[in-house]
């Protein structure tokens, strides 16, 4: 028996094939490289099949069978929100398009669990600061549409087929579990001001007239060792009798700033940074914190890892990164 892991050769992924392997499972990656890398998944049967083509439902199920695969975790998406509103219709295709034919090889093959990386990104702009899973989802862009329609995809094909499914609704996902697993890409705040210091630039802050204490926005920072155990967590309760819920936050419950963000990044690094202060961005929530109790609770899962070590291992693996050589 094997977990096939979709986008296993992403930042994410490759967090959540490691510790798989390390809990003595074996694994099967499915990836088209289109953000991910090969060398992320060490031993692990590579597979490369873009979910989103035409060819992927059979090219899917065979992987199923060969593997002898009995449980999905779905990692694989697009996943950057400026792109997703000037490219929509090829969001859903991805996203979307990838979710039904995974679906349908799941179904053709009788794979009885999944898990789902859903984000943080399907609430949208609430009225509470703190969300726990109740509140209601209002993605306000393409991307967290394509999410929240992958939930509503896994709801109705789990009353179809009896699939079991759990939807991880990750908070601000950082840090590096290995120095040479880290977030290659400038796309969250800590990778962020990494990339402009190494370019000698400031960091940039959107907005310093928040409602919160210092005025800028506040998230909630999950380490990505801490996120990648939650799907350990989800796939060992998809066999639990009495399960309730099919949707869980994944993230701390503590808030961060993006000044404090940046001022331990100084610290961390010993760089002296001097924030540039910038307007703000339109349907930026001032904060967004998980409430993850519903998490603790049914999974006994919790973050380990706080702020500092967030960046610190974030830090790390982006020397690692800069002082390899370029090929
Ligand atoms: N990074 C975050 O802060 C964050 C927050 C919330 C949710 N998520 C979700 O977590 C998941 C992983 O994010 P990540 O940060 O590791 O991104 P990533 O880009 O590093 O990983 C995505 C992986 O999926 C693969 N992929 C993309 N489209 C594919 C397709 N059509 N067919 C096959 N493979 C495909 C890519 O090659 C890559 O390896 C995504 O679903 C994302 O939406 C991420």
């Amino acid at each position: 028996m094997s977990v096939l892991v979709t986008g296993g050769a992403g930042y994410i992924g490759a967090h959540v094939v490691r510790l798989l392997v390390g809990s003595g499972r074996e694994v099967v990656v499915v990836d088209d490289l289109s953000t991910g890398a090969a060398d992320r998944v060490g031993d692990v049967p590579l597979l490369r099949i873009d979910l989103a083509s035409d060819e992927a439902i059979g090219d899917l199920a065979r992987a199923i069978r060969t593997h002898d695969v009995d449980a999905v975790v779905h990692i694989a998406a697009k996943k950057q929100v400026g792109e997703s509103m000037q490219r929509p219709a090829w969001y859903y295709r991805q996203n979307v398009g990838g979710m039904a034919n995974l679906l349908e090889a799941v179904q053709e093959t009788g794979v009885e669990r999944l898990v789902f990386s859903s984000s943080a990104a399907v609430y949208g702009v609430p009225d509470a600061t703190v969300v726990d899973e109740s509140v209601e989802p209002a993605p306000i862009n393409p991307y967290g549409a394509t999410k929240l329609v992958g939930e509503w995809m896994l709801a109705d094909a789990g009353r179809a087929t009896g699939l079991r499914h759990t939807s991880l609704r990750y908070f601000n996902v950082a840090g590096a579990g290995w120095p040479e697993l880290g977030d290659p890409e400038a796309l969250n705040l800590v990778t962020i001001v990494f990339d402009r210091m190494a370019r000698g630039l400031r960091p940039l802050v959107y907005g310093d007239t928040h409602a919160t204490a210092d005025g800028t926005g506040v998230r909630d920072y999950v380490h990505v060792l801490d996120l990648a155990d939650a799907h350990l967590a989800a796939l060992d309760q998809l066999d639990a009798p009495g399960r309730r819920h099919a949707v869980y936050n994944v993230g701390t419950g503590i808030g961060a700033s993006v000044l404090d963000v940046i001022r331990r990044i100084s610290e961390v690094s010993g760089v002296p940074l001097e924030p540039e202060v910038i307007a703000a961005r339109a349907g930026d929530p001032a904060e967004l914190v998980a409430d993850a109790s519903r998490i603790a609770d049914d999974l006994g899962w919790r973050a380990r890892h706080g702020l500092d070590e967030i960046i610190a291992s974030a830090w790390a693996a982006d020397r690692a990164r800069r002082s390899r050589p370029h090929d």
